[in-house]
């Protein structure tokens, strides 16, 4: 099966809530179907692309409208677009929805609390906002908007990675097949 008609998931949420574990969990099993994947993450983007962006408030807009412009030009490919960006304002993120074609942008709200993101801690960058190294960490002393309705909302506190990317996949079932 390949698919000829693209569409963007988007998995907003704080460090280390689980977006690049899951999104990567995912893009595993829906590859193994012989479907056109293509992963686009934060960190990764930072190292390139984004490598003159700063964690301000400006930065952090332009960093993700530079990341939705990408993930379009693979949508328009016929990829299915796995994009895993903090993507703090929700401004942002209704902004590249809006330049979507309607039914194309679907947003996963990874709502694990920050207690257990601090908690997990997989980078150190927790400890390091807090000791005050890493200035406006989101979280911390960087604001994050949340989703009142995102298309699916996901807290990986209590899930298996596995359970999650079924969750996922049980979701976004249909949409996946008309792909
Ligand atoms: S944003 O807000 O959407 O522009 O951020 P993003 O491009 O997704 O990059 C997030 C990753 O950058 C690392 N990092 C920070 N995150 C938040 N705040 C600050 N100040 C910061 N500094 C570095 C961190 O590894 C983030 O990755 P994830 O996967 O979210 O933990
Ligand atoms: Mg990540």
């Amino acid at each position: 099966m390949k698919n000829n008609n693209g569409a963007i998931f988007w998995f907003t949420g704080l460090s280390g809530s689980g977006k690049t574990t899951l999104a990567s969990a995912v893009a595993e099993k829906l590859k193994n179907n012989n479907i056109n994947v293509y992963l686009l993450d934060g960190d990764v983007l930072r190292t390139g692309l984004c490598c003159d962006l700063s964690f301000g408030d400006k930065d952090r807009k332009e960093n993700i409208r530079r990341a939705g412009e990408v993930a379009k030009l693979f949508m328009n490919e016929g990829y299915l677009v796995l994009c895993t960006f903090i993507s703090p304002f929700s401004s942002d993120r209704e902004t590249i929805r809006a330049s979507c074609p309607t039914g194309k942008f679907h947003e996963i709200y990874i709502s694990t609390p920050i207690e257990e993101c601090e908690r997990r801690d997989p980078k150190g960058l927790y400890a390091k906002a807090r000791k005050g190294i890493i200035p406006n960490f989101t979280g911390i002393d960087s604001p994050y908007e949340s989703t009142a309705t995102p298309d699916l909302e996901i807290d990986t506190t209590c899930l298996s990675v596995d359970e999650a990317a079924l969750k996922f996949i049980t979701h976004f079932e249909l949409a996946i097949a008309e792909l």
